[in-house]
């Protein structure tokens, strides 16, 4: 992971649909109203619930600062709708795709969009060989957005959820650049 951009460098991207710029302390609120549903935290592996604004500012201190994360915003309008990230995975060339979305937007293709964009920068812009993903096999939706991006199944294995205080069962994806 040494010959990568500064993660403070990462620029901000732009789909047909989308603006992905860096999140700020103005999106806490947006953050806390997404993440504090339930049925977004409990698709999530490492948030709270219930999540509040000082979960929304640990996020923006102390997660963002370690991955190339963006807000998800809609084109012409500034207000945070989604994250979508990548998170470096320890000793490797590796790096893995996170992401969630208001569900006032889910069934749009606004993932799959923000994910299209964020794949190619992890691969052409940083050049990572392989990237990897996850979900719970009870969240469908998600198994589906990295199955259209061209991810495939690795293992199945139990993972924590931390809003639902437990683990439960989980499926590994990866998607290596093409040659
Ligand atoms: C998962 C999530 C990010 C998807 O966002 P989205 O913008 O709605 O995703 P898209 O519209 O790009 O694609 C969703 C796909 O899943 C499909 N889908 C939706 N519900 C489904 C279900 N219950 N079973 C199977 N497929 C389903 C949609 O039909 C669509 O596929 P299609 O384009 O072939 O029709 C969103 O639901 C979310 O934020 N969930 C909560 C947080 C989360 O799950 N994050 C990911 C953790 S791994």
């Amino acid at each position: 992971m040494s010959n990568v951009l500064p993660l403070s460098e990462r620029p901000d991207l732009t789909t047909e649909r989308l603006a992905l710029r860096h999140p700020n302390n103005g999106d806490v609120d947006a953050i806390v109203s997404i993440v504090g549903d339930w049925e977004v935290a409990r698709r999530l592996g490492r948030v709270p619930h219930p999540y509040g604004p000082a979960d929304a500012r640990f996020f923006l201190e102390h997660v963002v600062p370690t991955g190339w994360v963006w807000a998800v915003t809609l084109l012409g309008s500034d207000a945070l709708v989604g994250t979508i990230g990548l998170t470096p995975e320890e000793g490797a060339d590796t790096a893995e795709l996170g992401y969630w979305l208001s569900p006032a937007l889910w069934g749009l293709g606004i993932t799959t969009e923000a994910a299209r964009a964020v794949v190619s920068y992890g691969f052409d812009g940083l050049g990572l060989p392989v990237l990897t993903s996850g979900y719970f096999e009870d969240n469908p939706a998600s198994g589906r957005v990295l199955r259209k991006l061209g991810f495939v199944e690795i293992g199945r294995a139990m993972r924590p959820c931390l809003a639902a205080g437990g683990e439960v069962p989980a499926v590994r994806m990866k998607l290596s650049r093409a040659t």
